[in-house]
């Protein structure tokens, strides 16, 4: 059975090309960058290499980057800079719908003493500007807002929301793990103080990331050990994930047309034809200010775990915006902030594309999933006494 993998904002495959790019540095030249030898040598030459491909994607200069090792890691080092760098300041602002990375993080801190704010979104999961700009305090240490989020693919304002934090004195990270590789970005001429992006989201391996800082600004290492990355980040490089994540900034300047284009159109089509097709089904999130590949759709009064274990069955990838899996029958953080009713919440589908995906695929999805909903409703007990209700029962 063929894969048709439409979970891109889990994680990505990796490019052939970038796969071949990392392969000899784990066979022959597996020197370590440090050494004073040529053999070690020619590894730091390719970092230097890797380092200039992945400012030029997002418009920085290669001594404004420091690879780590995630996401997760950029997201906890950037904040924790921010907090060691100001430590009179004792206040977070962020947002109700942010990654655990940037979500739990700050709830521990709260834990030691630091107060959180959690800015609102509003029913299309858009940043409430006002409550935004009236949170930002004399107190406020550090502004970490997402760029994209992960589950509905809703864009902020984060280039506005970091001149607003501007003013305030106060430093801005953005976590552009989702909109690194799917839409412009240059921190050029930027108020943007940091951006953490991950390896494995835009074609690379998992287990390798970028933390940009911008020049000049104060910076407190997360890990500290030896001399790497300019004592920003201890510990020998993750070479060949490193020289791939390089190869995979350069596919994505290449690719970033295709991404607004042909991803964009099959995202659409998706969509479209599963509205057309699946009564009482809608989109989760601003459909404009949204990421090219995503698309989050609610489908009422059945639970999202079914429709992926059916999905499955054929082969078909994606994820579920509900969290039964773990043992809560909570609905998503994110729907929950936007609040989607109930019985939308638990029955979303993230579907995230990627460029490896065809029509072919789209339309196999577009065929496969009306006959599931419709058997899945057919046992689901709301469903009948909802569909009852509407023929006047
Ligand atoms: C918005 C966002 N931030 C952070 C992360 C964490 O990235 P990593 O898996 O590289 O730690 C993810 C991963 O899903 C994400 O979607």
């Amino acid at each position: 059975m063929k894969t048709v993998y439409l979970d891109n904002n889990a994680t990505t495959q990796v490019a052939p090309e970038v796969l071949d790019a990392m392969l000899p540095y784990f066979r022959d030249l597996y020197g370590n960058p440090s050494s004073m030898h040529s053999f070690g040598g020619q590894v730091a030459h390719k970092i230097r290499e890797a380092r200039e491909q992945t400012a030029a994607l997002i418009g920085a200069s290669p001594d404004e980057i420091i690879f780590t090792s995630c996401g997760t890691e950029s997201d906890n080092a950037a904040i924790r800079s921010a907090l060691a760098t100001r430590p009179e300041k004792r206040h977070i602002v962020t947002s109700r719908v942010e990654h655990p990375a940037v979500k739990a993080l700050c709830a521990s801190l709260s834990h030691q003493g630091y107060r959180i704010t959690e800015v609102a979104v509003d029913k299309n999961g858009l940043l409430d500007m006002d409550q935004y700009e009236s949170s930002l305090t004399p107190d406020t240490a550090v502004v970490s807002l997402m760029w994209a989020n992960n589950e509905t693919g809703v864009i902020f304002p984060v280039e506005k929301a970091a001149e607003m934090a501007h003013e305030h004195g106060v430093p801005f990270h953005t976590d552009a793990v989702q909109s690194t590789g799917k839409i412009p970005i240059n921190m050029m001429g930027s108020a943007m103080d940091m951006l953490s992006i991950s390896g494995h989201k835009l074609h690379a391996p998992k287990g390798i990331g970028i933390l940009y800082v911008r020049r000049g600004s104060k910076f407190s290492p997360f890990l500290i050990g030896g001399h790497q990355e300019k004592g920003r980040r201890g510990g020998t490089e993750n070479t060949p994930s490193i020289i791939g994540l390089g190869k995979a900034c350069e596919l994505a300047v290449m690719n970033m047309d295709r991404e607004n284009t042909t991803v964009k159109r099959l995202r659409d089509k998706l969509e479209k034809v599963l509205l057309e097709t699946i009564p009482q089904s809608r989109v989760n999130g601003d459909q404009v200010h949204r990421l090219p590949n995503t698309t989050n759709i609610s489908f009422e009064y059945i639970e999202g775990e079914a429709i992926l274990l059916l999905m499955n069955e054929y082969g078909i990838c994606a994820s579920s915006g509900s969290a039964c899996t773990s043992g809560s029958l909570q609905p998503s953080h994110v729907l929950h902030a936007m609040g989607v009713p109930f019985t939308m919440a638990h029955g979303s589908i993230r579907f995230s594309l990627s460029v490896f995906n065809t029509e072919e695929e789209i339309d196999f999805v577009i065929e496969t999933l009306p006959p599931i909903i419709e058997r899945l409703r057919a046992m689901s007990p709301f469903w009948s006494s909802a569909a009852q209700a509407c023929a006047g029962k």
